[in-house]
């Protein structure tokens, strides 16, 4: 399959942490970053995130300005299937609705505005790009989400917020890569393309994959 391209955007902390602990949600930057991250999604063909980030910060996954017809698809990922009927994203209009449930049964409970599938990570995703067209895909985090893009499929583009205003600290904090041993770190390597100073304590960073 042609692969997509794999973009993330996240926020990370002086101290390089996405999050306090998990299942903490993740309103540490500013208004100009909630913007910037409206403003990446107008850009994708779909938008994915793990489920626990979409549980925690109850995400609905909507780009700003667009219209119905051409919002991206919105995709989240799960090896449990357990998504809760009452989440707002099923409530809210947005793109069609795309789900991985890799280990659950076949007849778990659904929202009738969504697609289910059963199977790994990279089928679903294979699926999407050859299915729906997905060419450009846009992840929001979290962390063991990425880790696992990274390691399946390589990262291209990477947008992060450096938020220099805050430290989390903490054993439990959760670092970008979600692992106290980030292999594929060592083997990924990204031109810095642009560097933005906010006057709110921020940085706005964007990497390229090296060729
Ligand atoms: N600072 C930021 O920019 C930022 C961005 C995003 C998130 N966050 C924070 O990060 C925390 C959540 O991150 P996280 O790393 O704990 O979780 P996560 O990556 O959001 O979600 C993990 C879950 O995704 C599913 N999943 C992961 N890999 C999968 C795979 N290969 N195949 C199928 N399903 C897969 C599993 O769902 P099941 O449990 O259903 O099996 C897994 O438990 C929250 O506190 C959130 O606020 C911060």
């Amino acid at each position: 399959m042609k692969k997509p391209h794999i973009s993330i955007n996240l926020a990370m902390t002086a101290d390089g942490k996405i999050s306090p602990h998990q299942n903490s949600p993740s309103h540490f930057t500013s208004q100009a970053d909630f913007n910037r991250l409206l403003e990446l999604r107008k850009n994708a063909d779909a938008l994915l995130v793990g489920r626990k980030t979409w549980i925690t910060d109850q995400m609905t996954l909507t780009a700003p300005d667009t219209p119905l017809a051409k919002q991206p698809l919105r995709c989240v990922a799960s090896r449990s299937g357990h998504f809760p009927l009452d989440h707002p994203m099923f409530q809210k209009e947005g793109g069609r609705i795309f789900l991985l449930a890799e280990q659950a049964q076949k007849q778990s409970l659904t929202p009738k505005s969504a697609e289910i599938f059963h199977g790994s990570l990279s089928e679903w995703l294979r699926r999407l790009a050859e299915e729906q067209s997905v060419k450009k895909l846009h992840c929001e985090g979290g962390s063991q989400l990425i880790q696992t893009l990274a390691h399946l499929f390589g990262i291209d583009t990477l947008y992060l917020t450096w938020a220099g205003h805050t430290l989390f600290g903490g054993e439990n904090a959760l670092k970008l890569t979600g692992s106290p041993q980030p292999e594929w770190l060592q083997s990924q390597h990204f031109t810095l393309e642009d560097f933005e100073i906010t006057a709110q304590g921020e940085a706005f960073l964007t990497y390229q994959k090296r060729k």
